[in-house]
């Protein structure tokens, strides 16, 4: 059925109707156990959703609508192995990746434990042999930087990673990123390094893919360059990828080629060989704590009731929102520089997957799917885009994300603390008029000043939030943290009725790209170009010659 048309939908509908605007300062006055009663912790991690436009009724329909949605059934079908990737015909098994244990997981009547299980120790064996000098470059000399090329999930996953957990890093082992096929990304990456002791990962699911391609030739050119010899590659190039005989032409020896599986997506890749940047940067030890923390959020998960499920909880909020109150963004904050990256992982991670108008069962929705996904992190946030949020007239939902405790400096992490909690409550209780009058009398401005400037200093607030509080953000936190947000998206695609796991909408712009090189390098101009893209091909012919 239609999802708009399901009774447990239009019952939300009602609701808001009827609960309309009220204030969230409200709802803490009348229910002095608010925060206890919406909250939830696992392991730890404690969640707390209350500063949400939400009372008791908002989550028992919520729920509601996923029970309606058979969310249930789709949980067990992704972990079961089942090919829910319908327009690819793959199972979504990323879960797999992170599995502890010994019970065997199953795709298409195949345990791909004991495959997963002989990746992870190649990983193993090669990361030691890294880390000791064991392993050289051609001319005997140890490794001294780790150069990742690859895109999209081939890299935001491994970059995002790598930053968040760098008070653990490896100190002998630069790792550095490349990913934009814009040639300032690997010559400034490169301009800094020595061939002789620099190790490309060519990082690439389908090892096709246009800018990562690009950047290993001219990485493969670089080091052939500087040390002359074909055989310098086995050396100085490892693959992460599905595709053996594309590794093979490239001319990296498949002994050094870490395998994964059409059953693991592109954006959730970084648990499987995608993470051996990771891996390097931080030792095996650190990446497998990571993977036990997934896997902990998994069968949390799986396991735990609706009502305490923290990825359900997440989703649901999400679609009270985006769906019931007209937000068209998530902002995600997180408290912690060394999370800089996670916006833009999460904005792969939720935008890929949920950015869709057409429906599983081949129609088109009638309803809003997945939302814009921004951020930055705090405090640098607050000196730049926080202002709209408190004053803007639109509604934004925030995920704040802090620890209670880092390896850095204790005083900076007071004031990150304080500012981090002072952020949301101000969002949340804003400040009446009134309010700003009785401050500024106080202070003592004329009457007339204080009328002029009253609406200036007035909040309207009610801007709702979650704070994700850590006891600290280690890597078996932050692949809890990760698991969390992968979940919640895959709640959502369920209940927007979407695909989540593919991906055909970057199609397009690739075929086109592909149309417009030849006319870029020369050839003469597709007569059927629209009329602004002939006349930018035409000024950059004038401009390059
Ligand atoms: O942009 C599309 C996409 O397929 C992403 O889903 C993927 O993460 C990225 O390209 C890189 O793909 P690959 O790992 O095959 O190079």
């Amino acid at each position: 059925m239609q999802l708009n048309q399901l009774p447990e939908w239009q019952a939300l509908g009602e609701h808001r109707d009827e609960i309309g605007e009220r204030h969230l300062r409200e709802l803490f006055a009348a229910d002095p156990e608010r925060f206890e009663r919406l909250t939830l912790r696992h392991e730890g991690l404690l969640l707390d959703f209350s500063k949400n436009r939400i009372e008791a009724r908002t989550l028992e329909l919520l729920r509601n609508l996923a029970r309606a949605c058979d969310l249930e059934t789709w949980i067990e079908r992704m972990f079961a192995g089942e090919p829910i990737n319908t327009t690819e015909g793959r199972a979504v098994l990323h879960t797999a990746l992170r599995h502890r244990g010994d019970t065997p997981v199953m795709v298409d009547g195949v345990d791909v434990m004991p495959a997963v299980r002989e990746v992870l120790d190649k990983m193993r064996a090669f990361v030691a042999a890294v880390h000791s000098g064991e392993w050289r470059g051609h001319g005997g000399q140890p490794i001294t930087d780790v150069v990742n090329i690859g895109i999209g999930g081939s890299d935001l996953g491994p970059v995002m990673v790598s930053e968040a957990l760098k008070a653990y890093r490896h100190r002998e082992i630069r790792v550095h990123f490349v990913s934009n096929v814009d040639g300032a990304h690997i010559d400034e990456t490169l301009a800094g390094l020595d061939p002789a002791t620099t190790l490309f990962i060519v990082a690439s699911k389908t090892f096709t893919t246009q800018e990562t391609m690009t950047n290993a030739h001219s990485a493969r050119h670089w080091l052939l360059a500087a040390l002359g010899d074909e055989s310098a590659v086995a050396r100085h190039f490892v693959a992460l990828s599905t595709n053996q005989g594309a590794v093979e032409s490239f001319g990296i020896d498949p002994a050094n080629m870490f395998e994964f599986w059409d059953w693991v997506g592109g954006r959730y890749s970084l648990w499987s060989a995608i993470g051996l940047s990771i891996a390097l940067a931080l030792g095996m030890d650190e990446f497998e704590r990571l993977l036990e923390g997934a896997a902990a959020m998994d069968a949390h998960f799986r396991e735990t009731p609706f009502e305490s499920n923290l990825p359900v909880t997440l989703a649901l909020l999400g679609i009270w929102y985006h769906n019931f109150l007209g937000a068209e963004t998530q902002a995600i904050v997180p408290y912690a520089q060394n999370l800089h990256r996670l916006p833009a992982y999460l904005q792969q991670a939720d935008m890929e997957s949920n950015g869709k108008t057409a429906t599983r069962d081949g129609g088109f929705v009638a309803w809003d799917t997945g939302p814009v996904i921004w951020g930055e992190p705090g405090t640098n946030g607050q000196h730049a885009f926080f202002q709209l949020l408190h004053q803007g007239t639109r509604l934004i939902p925030v995920d704040f994300i802090v620890a209670a405790r880092t390896p850095y400096s204790g005083e900076h992490h007071e004031l990150l603390l304080a500012n981090c909690l002072a952020q949301s409550a101000a969002l949340m209780r804003g400040k009446t008029t009134d309010e700003a009058r009785a401050e500024m009398q106080a202070q003592g401005l004329a009457a007339d000043e204080i009328e002029r400037l009253a609406p200036h200093k007035t909040y309207r607030g009610n801007q709702p939030s979650n704070t994700l509080l850590f006891e600290v953000l280690d890597a078996r936190a932050l692949g809890g943290l990760i698991a969390l947000y992968e979940h919640k998206i895959f709640c959502q695609g369920i209940v927007w009725q979407v695909c989540s796991f593919d991906q055909w909408g970057v199609e397009l712009g690739k075929q086109l790209a592909g149309r417009l090189l030849p006319q870029i390098r020369g050839a003469a101009p597709d007569a059927s170009l629209d009329a602004s893209s002939a006349g930018l091909l035409a000024q950059l012919k004038t401009w390059r010659k």
